[in-house]
């Protein structure tokens, strides 16, 4: 209704000449189209960190509430416990999914896997963007290769999507609580490179991701042994990354073929090569931190993971096999980092976000806090306030963080809608891949690492679950202030939180430029329409009509687009409201 008041209220005109010189431009259906895909994607983001912010405050009610009303721990809240070490079932796959890897084919040389095929290996993710591989090897752990994290060692920022389910069930996807690179981990060298990812929320028994097994420790399979490896790294060097998970079959080499293929670069105590000297199957970028396995035979074979993907010389080089971290030599450290006491770490920063700290230490020196007080006597009171000060530093500094990192990914985000796009001119990336020293260990040629690039706004978690804050609020001081607080929150993030996901999409119907209005920054007024689901807007913006001003003029359309909407709707909730 007030739509089609304002509608007529604003001069629409259409494409008009004034001697036979065009007065306005439409911007082509192409663009339209552009700008609706990006719109849709801020659209995901603006409600992934609504339902992030939702979330966290919610949690931090149930934490609460927790501490008030004594044990009995949720399941969210599962990564302040210890990750049980108890040998559940491992490696197990799906019956008929153990046959379908062939010896050859051509991740490089490998072929499709059947969905649900390798249901331990997850993809890891720096915002939205897949950068590598890693395998579940318990309910809460992730393994993978350290170099992942070079230069992007924030967890807050990283995500683990599942497996997917063999009827292409849609992979979960987990926030990072902790990453645990290898104290040892050389990037000049990839000595060591592995690293443990604890995930926030424990893998649900009911979903389809299994953990593999771990090696019992050394010894290794013998040389020749066909193992497996699996991943969406890329076809070929330099080549595009894989759509769907690609397997492959390649066999263990001895460490003397390794030394000789691969020269002083390979480091035999914690590397082992695996592949064909004859080249064309192989791991490749974007393969790094998946799984190499090798199946225990028995009556119910169990795929046990020996290597982790590290790096290789090329990929698919006839006499460069692929190098993978030896898990077997590192047994003792995943065990030790798996079973540690909540309090001999200290708490991470998503810890400490969902935390809703008390003034004064806790009496029994419990809690998130305790690794600080580790040291303190047990009647030093002045130590644990001191102890409990230092945490709550470090909490602040972790707000700064996740402040600073939302910040910059709200600007990044900018930035990729200036990325390639039909009838948008590519902009070149700001280079983000560590110095060459970096990627080029001492004593042979480069080894290929993907780099974290193209950060996305911080908080772009998918909620999967919305835990509602419930229980006594009585004798729980400040809860009715996180209550109220938490409504708040809701209401201000209603107009997205409660968009149905069908109508998740924004669609620019018009864009009306004004070419008589060019300012001095090569921008031309315009009139701009969209539509979101059942709802349209129309409002004033800028807009470019050249490739590059066009790009430059997006990410304030979008933003103003987001705020026409939100506006629209809190309008129309006051209008209806009781
Ligand atoms: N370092 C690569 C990555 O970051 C993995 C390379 C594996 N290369 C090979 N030829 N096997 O994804």
């Amino acid at each position: 209704m007030l739509l089609a008041v304002l509608l007529l209220l604003l001069p629409m005109p259409g494409l008009r000449t004034a001697h036979g010189h065009p007065l306005y431009m439409r911007l082509p259906p192409s663009t339209l189209q552009v700008l609706s895909a990006q719109g849709t994607q801020v659209l995901q983001a603006a409600r992934r960190n609504a339902q992030w912010a939702v979330m966290s405050l919610a949690m931090e009610i149930q934490h609460r509430l927790h501490g008030c009303q004594g044990p009995g721990h949720p399941r969210h809240l599962a990564s302040f416990l210890q990750e049980p070490s108890e040998p559940g079932p491992c490696g197990e796959r799906l019956p008929g999914a153990a046959n379908v890897t062939r010896a050859h084919g051509r991740i490089v040389g490998g072929s499709a896997a059947p969905p649900g095929a390798w249901p331990w290996l997850v993809r890891l993710r720096l915002g939205r963007q897949p950068l590598c591989g890693g395998v579940l090897v318990a309910a809460s752990w992730v393994l993978t290769a350290a170099h992942c994290f070079v230069g992007a060692s924030n967890e807050l920022l990283w995500t683990v999507a599942l497996a997917e389910g063999p009827r292409g069930e849609q992979a979960e996807e987990v926030p990072v609580n902790r990453i645990l690179p290898h104290p040892k981990f050389d990037p000049q060298t990839f000595h060591n490179d592995l690293a443990l990812v604890q995930l926030w929320t424990p893998v649900s028994p009911a979903g389809p991701a299994r953990p593999v097994c771990l090696p019992r420790g050394p010894p290794e399979p013998p040389a020749g042994t066909p193992c497996s490896i699996a991943g969406w790294g890329a076809l070929f060097e330099d080549g595009p990354e894989a759509e769907a998970v690609r397997e492959a079959r390649v066999p263990l080499l001895s460490e003397d073929t390794c030394r000789r293929a691969l020269g002083p670069g390979l480091r035999p105590s914690s590397m082992l090569c695996a592949g064909y000297l004859a080249g064309g199957v192989d791991s490749c970028q974007g393969d790094s931190g998946g799984p190499l396995t090798c199946s225990e035979p028995g009556p119910r074979p169990r795929e046990v993971l020996f290597g982790v993907t590290s790096w290789g010389d090329g990929c698919g080089e006839p006499g460069k096999p692929g190098v993978y971290t030896r898990v077997a030599v590192f047994k003792d450290w995943l065990q030790e980092q798996m079973t540690a006491a909540a309090a001999a770490r200290e708490p991470s920063c998503r810890e400490l976000l969902a935390w809703a700290a008390p003034a004064e230490p806790p009496a029994d020196g419990a809690g998130l806090c305790a690794f600080y007080a580790r040291r303190c006597p047990r009647s030093d009171g002045a130590c644990a306030r001191r102890a409990h000060q230092q945490c709550l530093q470090r909490r602040r500094r972790c707000e700064l963080r996740s402040l600073a990192h939302t910040l910059l990914g709200l600007l990044r985000g900018a930035q990729d809608l200036l990325g390639p796009r039909p009838g948008l001119r590519r902009r070149a990336p700001a280079s983000s891949r560590p110095a060459r020293a970096l990627r080029e260990p001492a004593g042979h040629s480069a080894r290929e690492q993907r780099t974290p690039s193209g950060l996305r706004a911080a908080g772009e978690t998918s909620a999967k679950q919305r835990p509602e804050p419930r229980g006594d609020t009585k004798d729980c001081p400040g809860m009715k202030a996180l209550q109220q607080r938490l409504a708040a929150l809701q209401r201000a993030h209603a107009w997205v939180l409660q968009l149905p996901s069908e109508h998740l999409a924004m669609n620019f119907h018009e864009v009306l430029a004004d070419l008589g209005s060019k300012t001095l920054t090569g921008l031309f007024r315009a009139w701009v329409q969209a539509g979101l689901g059942d709802r349209r807007v129309v409002f004033p913006g800028l807009v470019g009509l050249e490739p590059a001003t066009l790009a430059r003029s997006l990410p304030r359309l979008l933003v103003q687009a987001l705020q026409a909407f939100r506006s629209a709707a809190l309008a129309e909730g006051e209008l209806e409201g009781p």
